[in-house]
């Protein structure tokens, strides 16, 4: 691997996003940075985060503390990990073989996308080759049920630790800052991971035709797929895109082991709430019978420690480690990592709380009660 430096300067998450931004075609740049439609859930994903004041306390008599969290019977020494997301290869040619480097330097979990420039074997091989960062693969079900049976053979074959199926984006969603860029997405068959699947049926729309109601709903995935996919593997499966907890509860009937509150970082669909606006309720009502996870947003350890006060066990972070990735390669990953890592660390020791476990809603100020007397 080439070596890459970290550009002076460079102190803060978000550091990276002008940097990154000079560093992209601006193709890619619309890819990474754009959103649905008008991007108004862009927005509120940190307006939601920015919102949320935090309860400082004073002079904690600390002992012994740390970031550890154990998911799945697999242990994690902080609770960030690497959100999964297309094509790396647009940020450096080494894509996902550089990323897993970063991931491996940071000590985080990565979940590898379907949708990779590299295939998951050969990504699985890289993380070997390195300090051996926890996988887990992102699975979207294809219409094809035998090719997708065959990718999650292939996943746990690699020594992937868990599914991350994601049901929040069954279709192409209307990425208008990436047309008006020019933006040209791949095509189904062309990742590297679906070579040899057939894709001839997939509904084009006509003009005046609709693509919803043609064919596109036959070859949909519904809640049997998810019993299916139970069926399939003993792998840990966890849903991402969750918002709602009625789906959550169903997630549950089917046998899930985990749920991801996501918004897709306001890629899907524009004006849904902020994933951490959705969190609490879908928290409060899986109460604790599996890990709930959240991802959207997330740039700051404040912000982790938010969303694990209001019922996440770990976050996942998308866009930031992508431009770490285009400005530094995989140490610009890392240094992402890092640097939400500390900054997590920092915001313990200030509100108080010497592990995850003590990281409660206490940590989020409320105004006084009305009425409340002192
Ligand atoms: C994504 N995301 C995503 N999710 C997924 O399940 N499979 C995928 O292939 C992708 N691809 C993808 C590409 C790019 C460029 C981005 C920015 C995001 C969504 C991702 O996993 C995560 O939900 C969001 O990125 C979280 O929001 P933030 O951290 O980017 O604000
Ligand atoms: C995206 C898809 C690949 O968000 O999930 O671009």
């Amino acid at each position: 691997m080439r070596s890459f430096e970290i550009p002076p300067g460079v102190v803060a998450p978000d550091d990276y996003e002008p940097l990154a931004r000079e560093r992209l075609s601006p193709q890619a740049w619309a890819y990474y940075a754009g959103g649905v439609a008008d991007e108004t859930t862009i927005g509120w994903n940190r307006e939601a985060f920015a919102r949320l004041k935090l309860a400082s306390r004073v002079l904690t008599a600390f002992e012994s503390g740390g970031t550890g969290v154990t998911l799945f019977g697999q242990h994690f020494e902080h609770p960030i990990l690497l959100a999964p997301a297309a094509h790396h290869a647009l940020a450096v040619p080494e894509g996902e073989l550089a990323t897993v480097v970063g991931a491996g330097g940071a000590k985080a979990g990565m979940v590898v996308s379907t949708e990779s420039d590299f295939t998951l074997e050969e990504i699985a091989q890289a993380a070997r080759q390195s300090s051996r960062p926890s996988l887990w693969f992102q699975l979207y079900i294809q219409h094809d049920r035998g090719f997708t049976a065959e990718l999650v053979k292939r996943a746990e074959a690699a020594g992937y630790g868990a599914l991350v199926v994601t049901v929040d984006a069954p279709i192409h969603s209307l990425r208008n800052r990436e047309q008006r860029a020019g933006y040209k997405p791949t095509k189904l068959s062309q990742h590297p991971n679906l070579r040899g699947l057939h894709t001839s049926h997939v509904a084009e729309a006509a003009l005046g035709e609709s693509l919803m109601f043609r064919g596109f709903l036959d070859v949909a995935t519904r809640w049997a797929d998810i019993a299916w996919l139970r069926s399939l593997t003993s792998l840990p499966i966890l849903l991402k895109g969750i918002l709602n907890p009625e789906d959550a509860e169903t997630a549950i009937r089917h046998g899930v082991d985990g749920i991801i509150v996501s918004n897709h970082g306001g890629r899907v669909l524009d004006t849904v709430p902020a994933s951490i606006e959705a969190l609490p309720a879908v928290a409060r009502r899986i109460a604790g019978r599996v890990p709930v996870l959240m991802d959207g947003g997330i740039r700051r350890g404040t912000d982790v420690l938010k969303a694990l006060a209001l019922g996440a066990s770990a976050v996942l972070v998308g866009r930031p480690y992508l431009y770490g990735l285009a400005v530094a390669g995989p140490a610009g990953v890392a240094h992402v990592l890092h640097l939400l890592r500390c900054e997590l660390e920092i915001a313990m020791v200030l509100t108080g709380c010497a592990t995850l476990d003590e990281i409660g809603p206490q940590v989020i100020w409320q105004p006084e009660a009305p009425g409340e007397t002192q």
